[in-house]
Order: structure tokens, then sequence, then C-alpha cells
């Protein structure tokens, strides 16, 4: 990422193209598009804009054909460029319809969530969620199971947009800002530990920011490709992702039930909640394994329960989260669960076997919370 977010510098970019096009979902088109267009002098009458529905639900491969069809229909060329305006989701899925239309154009990310800013929004990691047809009504997707790896040309971090957010997506945000800071030290994992979460128009905020997001940058030119060193920044995201999938899966089951039986039931989770959870259990984990301090594992609970309650999982799910472990990406050999851990604070390793044993010990804290 680099930092060009004036508008004579975007406006400069987009001269370098034959053609701007702009992806969207339907929830930023309401909140924060018109800010975005009004920020950059752009009109949505002079701009070939798609706007998906909004949600993880629509992360796959018929949305990247809707966003093929529409660059063919309006005459995008291969140096068109692509502009993402939005969270996670279509930064992910934009970026890949990209990559991969007539085998690459560049793309743009203008992250409208903080998720999106401090993660998504940079390190060329780009893709949708799958299920493959031998897995079909077993498990739900598999995140971001289909992909390339593609830098955007620019992600543009403004502030303001923050404001539009509710606080559940800030939360949401927070969390991967909190795994870069225990990947970090204990100093940046205090400062953020104790922050209060009510000042983000704050320009202490806008530094913790820019600190989480040049440490992904630092981690990501000594790995781009994700080979190993990268792997740590998947730390609370084997047991995060799998528990995603879950809520997911059972949210779709519940939906096609009807709306008396809804009322009780679990519904998806943003992804950052999920990571949060993640990352508790897989702290115990690094307790169990590496010895981690037990101090660092109760104060990650307490912060956990305080801002994001207790994770929406009980002991009955553990069958299921291990079938979906055992189809995340970072598992070299079939049947074997991999996972990032933390010596200590600061203090990383990759590729950690993690026994079923271990596995369930650590699902029944998460749950005994
Ligand atoms: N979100 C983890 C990574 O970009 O590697």
């Amino acid at each position: 990422m680099t930092a060009h977010n004036t508008l004579d510098n975007l406006t400069m970019l987009m001269h370098r193209y034959d053609g701007v096009f702009v992806l969207t979902d339907e929830q930023v088109a309401k909140c924060c598009l018109p800010v975005v267009l009004n920020m950059y002098q752009l009109s949505l009458a002079d701009t070939p804009t798609l706007i998906l529905p909004a949600g993880e639900e629509h992360k796959n491969l018929s949305s990247v054909q809707r966003i093929w069809d529409f660059l063919f229909e309006q005459g995008a060329t291969r140096n068109s460029l692509l502009i993402n305006i939005g969270g996670g989701v279509i930064c992910d899925m934009g970026g890949f319809a990209a990559s991969t239309y007539m085998r690459g154009i560049h793309y743009m990310n203008i992250p409208t969530t903080l998720l999106a800013m401090v993660d998504a929004g940079t390190g060329g990691k780009t893709g949708i969620d799958y299920t493959p047809q031998s897995a079909e009504g077993s498990i739900g997707s598999l995140k971001n199971a289909i992909g390339v790896f593609a830098e955007p040309v620019e992600t543009i971090i403004r502030l303001e947009l923050l404001a539009t957010l509710p606080a559940e997506q800030l939360l949401s945000g927070y969390a991967e800002m909190i795994k870069h800071a225990i990947l970090q030290g204990r100093k940046q994992l205090d400062e953020l530990l104790e922050y209060d979460l009510r000042q983000t128009a704050t320009p202490a905020f806008g530094e913790l920011i820019r600190q989480s997001v040049a440490f992904k940058q630092s981690i990501v030119e000594q790995d781009p490709h994700d080979k190993g060193l990268r792997q740590i920044l998947n730390y609370g995201h084997t047991i995060g992702h799998a528990i995603e999938a879950l809520m997911l899966c059972k949210s779709k089951v519940e939906s096609q039930k009807s709306k008396a039986e809804i009322r009780n039931q679990r519904s998806a989770k943003p992804h950052g909640y999920c990571v949060m959870y993640g990352m508790v259990a897989e702290t115990y984990l690094s307790h169990l394994i590496y010895g981690m301090p037990a101090e660092v594992v109760s104060t990650l609970s307490r912060f956990m329960l305080e801002n994001y309650g207790a994770a929406p999982i009980t002991c009955s799910d553990f069958d299921d989260l291990v079938q979906l472990m055992l189809h995340d990406k970072k598992n070299k050999e079939q049947g074997t669960i991999v996972c990032s851990l933390l010596q200590d604070v600061g203090k990383p390793v990759v590729g950690q076997p993690i026994t079923i044993e271990q596995l369930r010990e650590a699902t029944e804290y998460l749950c005994s919370l």
C-alpha cells in the first residue's frame, strides 16, 4: 500500500487508465458511496458502477461472474482500473475478478470498514469462498479457498469513513488490530487492550491504524506469497475461520426454517468476532504447547467477554469444527491440523501441528467462558 490519498494523486492515478470502473455493495452504496464519490469529485453518472448484494454469502463464483460480465459489457480493456469501494468481501472479490479479467487488470481498494482498512485492503490476497462439489451438503463454504495473490495498485484509507460504521463493525476490525498487536509485543497489545473504543475519530486512533497496517505490510513484504512467515497473520484464524464457516452454514439452514423457529437460533457473526474467539482458543493452545503465560490467556478472555461476548458455539459443535479445520489451507498433509501459535506475546511460530485432543481442550476452554 502506498499512502497517496489526496485528490490530485487519485486523479493522476485514474488518468493512467483508459477506463475506471467501480465495484461496491448495496450497504456501502447506501451509507459510504456518496461520501467517497464526493471526496474524490466522482459522479455515478460518469463512473460505471456495479452494486452487488452485501454479505459474505455473496462472496462466491456467481458474484465474480457478475463482475466479469459487468467489465465486458462496459468495455473494460486490459488497461482499465477497477476501484473496489467496500469491506473485505468487496476488496477480496473485486481484487480476484480484476486479477483474472483478461489475465489481470489493475485494481485499487478504498476500504470502508476498519477490518478492510487494517487487513483485506492490503497484502494482495484476493479470492472467494467455495464449496467443492464433493463436500456439498456436508460442510459450509471453505473461506477464501479460491483466489490469487495480486497487490492493489493503491489502497486509500480515509478515517472519515469510520463514522459510517456500526459499533459491531468497528469491533470486528479491532480484533484484527489486536491480532497484529499480540504478534508484535506487550507494549502494542497493552495499548490496544486499554484504548477507549469510543474514541475512533481521533488522530490517536488514526496512528493505531497506521501502525497496524505498517506491521502487516512489513510481514507481507518479507513473504508476499504466504510460504512461511506471513502465516503468523493467521493467528486466531484456524479456529476462528471454522467458527465463522459453521455459523454461516447454520444461519443458512435456519433461514430456511419458519420465523418462529429462527427467533432463538444463532446467527452468522462478523469475521473479527470469530477471529477474537479463535485467538482466545489459540492463546489457550499456545499456553498448553509453549507455556504462554496464563495471565495473557485470562486477560484476552476477559477482553473478549467484555467486548465481543461469549463464543456462539457449544462442545457439541466440536466435530463439525474439526471437519472445517481439516480443510484449512495451512495444512500440509491430509488429516493434520496446523496452527500459527505464540511462544509468548510478540514471539510467533508457524506450522505447529495440533492434535485433536489439544483442540478439544482449547474448544472446551472457549465454551466454558
Ligand atoms: N489476512 C492475513 C493475510 O493477509 O495474510
